[in-house]
């Protein structure tokens, strides 16, 4: 369609695709927030494609947390809800890491969201990573291992979806989040550390 539509607008639309100087040039991309770390086309991106992960937000999330203590073992310990389930078997099917798969996806659910809006997304995820002080045990550093099973999850959900280009607006999203919530974490802690 494209085609046919630069051959009726003949000389002007060659005129332009070879930007001679004769046509205005095109205009600026969209502004966007300078505080995220997407172009306006990247937002746009990643918004539309999460919509299929946001119809799967369990099993995603349930994959994710396997990949993650798979991964890492020890972190299995600061869950007393499902620290005993071993074997990715016991994960799989159990009620309560299921549970908190939801509630981890519907976060970040949220958050993918809430791009267009830098207030609301940094005031939501920095309110998260703050409640990560209250976990005995916790390290701020932890929020770095769900980095890679985040988005193998995605992966796995959006099959032949997840291009060369969605998977590194993907990166580049889940390295924003987790920057964000050891934000709310620090901030957090350091609110603490005054009282
Ligand atoms: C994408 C990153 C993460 C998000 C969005 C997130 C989100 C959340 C949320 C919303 C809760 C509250 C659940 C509730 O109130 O029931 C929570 C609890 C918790 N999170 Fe995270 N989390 C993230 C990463 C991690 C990581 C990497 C770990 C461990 C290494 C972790 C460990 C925990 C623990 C131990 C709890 C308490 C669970 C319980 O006993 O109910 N979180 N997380």
């Amino acid at each position: 369609m494209g085609c046919e539509l630069s051959k009726l607008a003949g000389t002007k639309s060659r005129n332009q695709a070879g930007n001679d100087g004769s046509s205005p040039p095109p205009p600026p991309p969209a502004a966007t927030d300078p505080r995220l770390p997407l172009t306006a086309r990247q937002k746009f991106t990643v918004i539309a494609s999460w919509k299929a992960v946001s119809r799967a937000l369990e099993p995603t999330g349930i994959y994710m947390f396997i990949r993650l203590f798979e991964e890492n073992a020890e972190l299995l310990n600061m869950f007393t809800k499902f620290r005993e389930l071993k074997t990715k078997e016991q994960q799989s099917t159990s009620m309560e890491l299921a549970e908190h798969a939801k509630t981890v996806m519907s976060t970040l659910d949220e958050g993918i969201k809430s791009l267009d809006d830098m207030d609301a997304f940094l005031t939501y995820l920095h309110e998260v990573g703050a409640s990560h002080t209250k976990i005995p045990g916790f390290n701020r550093q932890y929020f770095w291992k769900i980095e890679k099973p985040f988005l193998d999850a995605v992966e796995r959900t959006l099959e032949d979806r997840y291009s060369e280009n969605v998977e590194n607006i993907y990166k580049l999203t889940i390295k924003f989040i987790i920057e964000t919530l050891i934000d709310g974490f620090d901030k957090a802690q350091s609110e603490k550390a005054k009282s």
